[in-house]
């Protein structure tokens, strides 16, 4: 017989469903928890909510284990490229050759913006954010695709996929130039994925940025370990504007918009910030993780703690490696990369740390990578969203593959007040 939970409520006994994972994962199922029994669950900040079953990537926090469509990612960091496990994670197999040609076939002809879109890059300020710049754009490029609105979109989800995955770049890449006053350049169609943003970001009219194989092979790690995190922040956003039927560009802006804070992708953005103060302070980094741990100061050790990881990400481990490798290529040194190491040395040793199972993340390290290669702290975050498209693509697909999918529509235990009335505004007081 499949197992089942017991729930005593009320003098009465409820057998509850047990799900069980591929992984071994269990959750109780509770979908008709309220029909039963009344009563709702309550799971602040959603930390033992399953909100779906997606067969995408599995994450074992306790292990350090983080697997896209079950191959590691550490066999895919040294073995693979960030197109492949796009392709991998959106379409649930490695490609074939003949496959992968004809990914990166659409991801050429789609390159290009249209160029009605330029006139919308020239009304925003000089100094407005990029990931400001990036949702607004993914939201105005879907008006150039009736078919995302239309019933049979779903035939055509591989064109839009490859669409939305080869324009964000694109559209990342022209924010930067605008925001610094910069000549568009056009992508070239030559040159694969990561080559051809970097030659969007750098290069000049008069003259081709140079690329330097080891920035590149870097950067498509980078966007390669971001591809996919299961049920992260803006992938649960990108999931639940997905369920109300919004169409693939929406629901991408709208996990955009939730990948900037600082407690998600924007930490990327906010370590290098913490490294710079820390740096232009004098300190070493101890004052720093001093006030990371008095939660009167405001402050936390950014790129350190993970909601699902309580050993060491698998990611910052293979980014702290790259790292080291990258700036004895470009024979460059960072001082920032010396206090990095400094503060996660102390950290690890620290009981406070020790204690809550706080360890460097994804964003620990990526910046120094990023800074390496000449791209602009206000960037980082937006590197973060390219590399997490394809993620975002195929839980918006599982979503819509769903037979029986269902509006994401979370309910609340009310604490306002009890029943009250309107008083008219003079007799108010
Ligand atoms: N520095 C100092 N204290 C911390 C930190 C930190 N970076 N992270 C967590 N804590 C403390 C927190 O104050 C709390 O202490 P106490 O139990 O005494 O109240 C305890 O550890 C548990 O923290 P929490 O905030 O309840 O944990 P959470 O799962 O809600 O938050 C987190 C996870 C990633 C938001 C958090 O660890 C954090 O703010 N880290 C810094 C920001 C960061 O690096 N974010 C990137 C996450 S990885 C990439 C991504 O997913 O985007």
């Amino acid at each position: 017989m499949d197992k089942t939970a017991e729930l005593k409520l009320d003098g009465k006994t409820y057998q509850l469903p047990v799900v069980v994972g591929t992984e071994q994962e269990r959750a109780i199922d509770i979908s008709n928890l309220r029909n039963e029994t009344g009563y709702i669950t309550l799971d602040d900040g959603y930390a033992n909510t399953g909100s779906c079953q997606s067969s995408i990537t599995f994450i074992d926090g306790e292990r350090g284990i983080l697997r896209y469509r079950g191959i590691p990612i550490e066999e895919l960091a040294e073995k693979s490229t960030f197109i492949e496990v796009a392709h991998l994670i959106i379409f649930g197999h490695l490609p074939t050759s003949a496959e992968l040609r004809r990914f990166s076939d659409l991801l050429t002809e789609n390159e290009l913006l249209n160029e009605a879109m330029k006139h919308h890059f020239e009304g925003f300020p000089t100094q407005a954010h990029p990931m400001a710049i990036l949702s607004s754009m993914i939201n105005a490029a879907s008006c150039f695709y009736p078919e995302l609105f239309g019933p049979d979109s779903r035939n055509t989800f591989v064109v839009q996929a490859a669409r939305l995955l080869s324009k964000v770049r694109t559209i990342a890449a022209y924010a930067y130039r605008m925001s610094r006053g910069l000549p568009i350049i056009y992508p070239k169609p030559d040159l694969k994925y990561t080559a051809n943003f970097l030659h969007m970001m750098f290069s000049l009219p008069y003259q081709e940025y140079d690329l330097k194989p080891e920035a590149v092979k870097a950067l498509d790690l980078i966007f390669l370990l971001h591809a996919d995190h299961e049920q992260n922040c803006s992938t649960a956003t990108v999931r639940m504007v997905a369920s109300s039927r919004a169409n693939l560009f929406a629901s991408a802006a709208a996990g955009v918009c939730a990948l900037w804070g600082p407690l998600h992708g924007g930490a990327n953005q906010a370590v290098l910030e913490m490294l710079e103060a820390i740096h232009r302070e004098g300190d070493d980094g101890s004052k720093f993780i001093a006030a990371a741990k008095d939660k009167n100061s405001g402050k936390r050790l950014m790129g350190f703690g993970h909601r699902v990881y309580k050993n060491y990400d698998p990611r910052a481990k293979i980014i702290k490696r790259v790292c080291d490798q990258l700036l004895e290529k470009l024979h460059i040194t960072d001082p920032l990369l010396d206090i990095a190491k400094h503060l996660e040395e102390v950290a690890l040793k620290d009981p406070y740390f020790i204690e809550r199972k706080l360890y460097p993340n994804v964003d620990f390290y990526s910046g120094i990578i990023m800074r390496a290669i000449g791209i602009p702290v206000e960037m980082f975050t937006v590197i973060f969203a390219i590399g997490r498209m394809p993620g975002w693509i195929a839980n918006y697909k599982e979503v819509m593959e769903q037979p029986h999918s269902r509006i994401y529509r979370p309910r609340q235990v009310y604490t306002g007040p009890t029943l009250n009335h309107y008083t008219p505004i003079k007799e108010r007081k």
